[in-house]
């Protein structure tokens, strides 16, 4: 157990969770995790932040690395070129969803989504439209921790307050959350009224001055929610209509973590700008990716950034190996072929009463709580947590969202895997509602 008396500091963990230890994990190997006494956890959440969509301990890419930090550690990302960073953009360019066909690489997803809103911004001065700064993003919203992204983060907590003043020019829409329609509405009846006011809100900011529309394909902040399937046409329409670019985000979603090698396909739309980290090299090394349309690069002269380690030999080269295995195992079609088994576990559990609805996209999915089915009632964060708890004590890491409990395993989850977590969850689940008294 780590406690106060080290030196490091942790993302996001408070001061009293610091005090009553934190577990130091050692190993992993497959879908599991191991702590420093040797206690295996099953990672449900692959990594927590859930990047590991290979799964843990695999040797082909620690070799991967080895060979190109032997061959070329390290060149300058401007006007000179690396081999990993021309092959992987060309990877990419092949199985990113059309048109995207022009690849940059950055260390993280905070920092692919802060050159995903520079490319739109470039794209927009080059034509002489020099006064589009402004960008949409959606209340509940998480686009990372940087300059711009933080301008996008829809997220109510402190992490939006303690880091304002942001950049301007941040502007939020509502979710396409049905189970608690922030309209109080109902789908389909409600029209998609989410997505329409979309319209309003261009017109009263002033459509000269919005750059871009950032959105996740399958929202993170309410617990893995997908929106109906009218959504994202309907803001393709209106931001066609006023010249606005859309930044699809997915940091979470690409590489087979719904079930598509990346979660676009399921949308119905073309995106002009798409953000790709997290499983672009499965968490073993730092990279994240910003790509975008001919139509969006072609007209700029030349990008005003530069990072020093982008474009980096040594992440591509583990992207490169990592693709190569989810390609090779057949992960995306895993993903989905276990990810509706993993559903039909958690709709057993629809049994409860504190179980307010269950989905999912491909292998990610969530159980959202309420303590009243009928008015779909919020559900306690600290009853959540006694939740995760319960399910650690046992041996699976398992993570809450909003008032969801979230799931995201690696992709090479098992049926057997699966079989062994769902009465285990029934069993946390049915102790926190005893001692809740529901
Ligand atoms: C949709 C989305 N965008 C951006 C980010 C930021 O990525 P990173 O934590 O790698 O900086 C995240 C992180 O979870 C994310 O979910």
């Amino acid at each position: 157990m780590m406690k106060d008396d080290t030196h490091l500091i942790l993302h996001r963990t408070s001061q009293t969770e610091i005090r009553n230890g934190i577990t130091v994990i050692v190993k992993g190997e497959g879908i599991n995790v191991f702590d420093q006494d040797g206690k295996k956890f099953m990672d449900l959440d692959s990594g927590v932040t859930r990047p590991v969509h290979v799964g843990h301990g695999r040797e082909e890419i620690a070799k991967a690395v080895y060979d190109q930090i032997c061959n070329l550690a390290y060149f300058t990302p401007c006007q000179f070129a690396n081999k990993p960073a021309i092959d992987l953009a060309g990877i990419l360019a092949e199985i990113t969803p059309d048109p995207i066909n022009k690849i940059m690489f950055e260390c993280d997803g905070s920092e692919a989504v802060e050159s995903a809103m520079k490319l739109a911004k470039h794209y927009h001065y080059y034509q002489g439209d020099k006064s589009r700064f402004k960008v949409i993003s959606r209340k509940g919203a998480y686009h990372g921790v940087n300059g711009m992204g933080v301008r996008a983060l829809g997220t109510v907590m402190p992490m939006r307050q303690i880091m304002e003043p942001v950049a301007p020019g941040g502007i939020f829409a509502e979710s396409p959350y049905c189970y608690r329609c922030p309209y109080g509405l109902n789908y389909p009846d409600c029209e998609i009224k989410c997505a329409r006011d979309l319209e309003n809100i261009i017109e009263f900011e002033g459509p000269d001055q919005i750059s871009a529309f950032i959105g996740e394909p399958v929202q993170q902040g309410f617990g893995a929610y997908h929106p109906p399937k009218e959504y994202w046409p309907i803001v393709r329409e209106i931001c066609d209509k006023y010249g606005i670019l859309i930044i699809v985000d997915e940091v979470i979603c690409g590489f087979g973590r719904t079930g598509k090698m990346f979660a676009t396909e399921h949308l119905n739309i073309k995106p002009d700008i798409l953000t790709m980290a997290k499983g672009l090299t499965s968490g073993y090394v730092p990279l994240g990716a910003a790509g975008c349309s001919d139509k969006v690069y072609e007209p700029i002269e030349a990008l005003a950034h530069l990072h020093t380690y982008g474009n980096h030999p040594v992440s591509c080269a583990a992207g490169i190996k990592n693709i190569e295995i989810i390609q090779r195992e057949k992960l995306v079609d895993n993903s989905a072929e276990m990810g509706n088994y993993f559903l039909d576990g958690l709709r057993s559990l629809e049994k409860h009463p504190s179980v307010g609805e269950t989905r999912g996209t491909g292998l990610w999915l969530a159980v959202d709580f309420t303590t009243n089915k009928e008015t779909r009632a919020p559900f306690p964060v600290s009853n959540l947590m006694n939740i995760v708890a319960r399910a650690k004590e046992k041996g699976f890491i398992i993570k809450c969202m909003g008032m969801a409990l979230e799931f995201a395993p690696p992709l090479i989850i098992t049926k057997e895997n699966i079989n062994q977590f769902i009465p285990v969850l029934d069993e946390c689940i049915r102790e926190e509602e005893n001692a809740m008294g529901l």
